[in-house]
């Protein structure tokens, strides 16, 4: 059977802040921060439901469908408004909808997971499931924490995944996880994000180029047929390393965190976005989509956009 990607949303908060706004309460600096990580500002406000709201309503206005059409919401966060309820029913009730809703944790690679849980879902039976990466990292972020502040950020994408008889986008997954790395990246209840950001860097080049490598071979493509990639955005380094040891030239990557920052779930749906607008969404072409992050997690898979 086949899935399809249906329409696109995203939400940012109004409010961008600089890197600039950051060094009058850090001890850090512009040329730091973009050398290092490549983020010159980020968005932050909002939370984790309003953003996820106002991205699923754009992506169900872009697919034209109205909220009656939608069987089931997948909300990937790390970052929900509430312990309970879970944040996606909050979004369904904010858009109109009383279908199930389920909130998913897989840090940084949530929107593929819930890509993934979504292609299982239209398996047995659903037609249409609303995948939703919405986060509010700032919440959980240390502002005294220089090693943290200057790279997590808001925002929130989503997408509409369709079965389809005839067609299918999704074409291989790679995904996976390594419980034993949980101290590397983690935050308490009531605590902050802590993270120790040499070892989650050295880490993450190597579970992305793996995870990659497999979805590439599980969909019978080499790195030279994709159109696209859409990496997590974390750090312009991580992409850059990965993608050399990938043999992919870097103008294929999509890079919005210089804008965004490191929104976790949100990443690759605020990329996609930007892609779009930028006409580099080419109809019939390969895509890698890859995510990274605590737990650790790890996720790539091979789209063909129909
Ligand atoms: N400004 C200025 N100096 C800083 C800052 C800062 N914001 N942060 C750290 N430093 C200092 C350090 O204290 C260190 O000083 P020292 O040499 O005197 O000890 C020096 O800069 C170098 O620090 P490193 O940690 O070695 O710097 P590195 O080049 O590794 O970059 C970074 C740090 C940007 C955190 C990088 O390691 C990274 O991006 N790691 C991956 C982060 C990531 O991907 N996280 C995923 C989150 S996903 C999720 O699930 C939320």
């Amino acid at each position: 059977m086949g899935v399809r990607f249906k329409g696109w949303g995203i939400a940012v908060p109004d409010r961008i802040v600089t890197n600039d706004e950051l060094t009058k309460t850090l001890d850090t600096s512009d040329a730091w921060i973009t050398e290092r990580s490549g983020i010159k500002e980020r968005r932050i406000g909002g939370s984790a439901r309003t953003l996820g709201a106002l991205a699923a309503q754009r992506a169900l206005d872009d697919a034209g469908y109205k909220p009656k059409d939608i069987d089931f919401i997948v909300l990937a966060t790390t970052s929900p408004d509430r312990m309970l309820p879970a944040t996606s029913c909050l979004i369904a009730d904010d858009i109109g909808l009383t279908c199930p809703a389920m909130d998913l944790n897989a840090a940084c690679s949530g929107f593929m997971y819930a890509v993934r849980a979504a292609q299982g879902l239209l398996e047995t039976g659903n037609k249409r499931i609303l995948v939703i990466g919405a986060e509010h990292l700032s919440r959980w972020v240390d502002w005294t924490d220089r090693n943290t502040a200057v790279l997590l950020a808001d925002g929130a994408g989503a997408t509409v995944l369709e079965y389809d008889p005839d067609i299918n986008d999704v074409l291989s997954f790679s995904l996976g996880a390594d419980g034993s790395a949980a101290d590397l990246l983690t935050c308490e209840h009531g605590g902050f994000i802590q993270m120790d950001g040499k070892e989650v860097f050295r880490r993450a080049v190597r579970v992305v180029v793996e995870s990659a490598e497999k979805a590439m071979f599980d969909a019978d493509i080499k790195a030279e047929d994709l159109g696209i990639v859409i990496p997590h955005q974390a750090n312009i380094r991580i992409i850059q390393a990965a993608m050399k040891r990938l043999g992919i030239e870097m103008e294929r990557a999509v890079v919005v965190l210089d804008r965004y920052g490191n929104t976790s779930s949100a990443s690759i749906p605020l990329a996609f976005e930007d892609a779009r607008q930028n006409g580099r969404i080419k109809i019939g072409e390969y895509a890698l989509l890859t995510g990274f992050g605590a737990g650790m997690t790890w996720a790539s898979s091979i789209v063909r956009w129909s």
